[in-house]
């Protein structure tokens, strides 16, 4: 592999859409052990998702994304696009997810109103940072 295709591989890491899911949350202070953190479902659920459909977007697991008393919580962020929080997820919202993961990533701009949204994706908790300009 040539210096110049590990740089491609890299920018198109660093540009690439990103879903980040946080896998530990729980809708239950009473989390049963040995069970998977209902934020760790749902990213499986995701990811299953996307080996059936031909969305780009990358799907990263975090920790924490600091909104843990809103169960359960993922951000999409992209360069030069807002970025989405959305929380108070079920774990069954996988589909809408990548719903809006694949308009997200289709936009010029990743400005996509509230119309727009998927249908499950419109009743729960949203925030919409904009992109800083560099
Ligand atoms: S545990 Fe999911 S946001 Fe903190």
């Amino acid at each position: 592999m040539t210096w110049k295709n590990i740089l491609l591989i890299l920018f198109n890491l660093m540009t690439k859409p990103t879903l980040f899911i946080c896998q530990s949350c729980c809708f239950s202070e009473e989390h049963p052990e040995g069970q998977p953190a209902d934020g760790a479902i749902l990213l499986e659920r995701v990811k299953a998702g996307q080996a059936e459909s031909s969305n780009e977007i990358r799907v990263q697991r975090v920790a924490c994304l600091w909104a843990c008393d809103r169960p359960c919580v993922v951000a999409f962020t992209a360069p030069n696009k807002p970025t989405y929080l959305f929380s108070t997820l079920a774990t069954e919202c996988a589909p809408d997810l990548l719903e809006f993961a694949e308009k997200y990533t289709q936009s010029k701009t990743g400005n996509l109103s509230y119309q727009q949204f998927p249908e499950g994706l419109k009743e729960v908790a949203i925030a919409k940072i904009p992109y800083m300009k560099l």
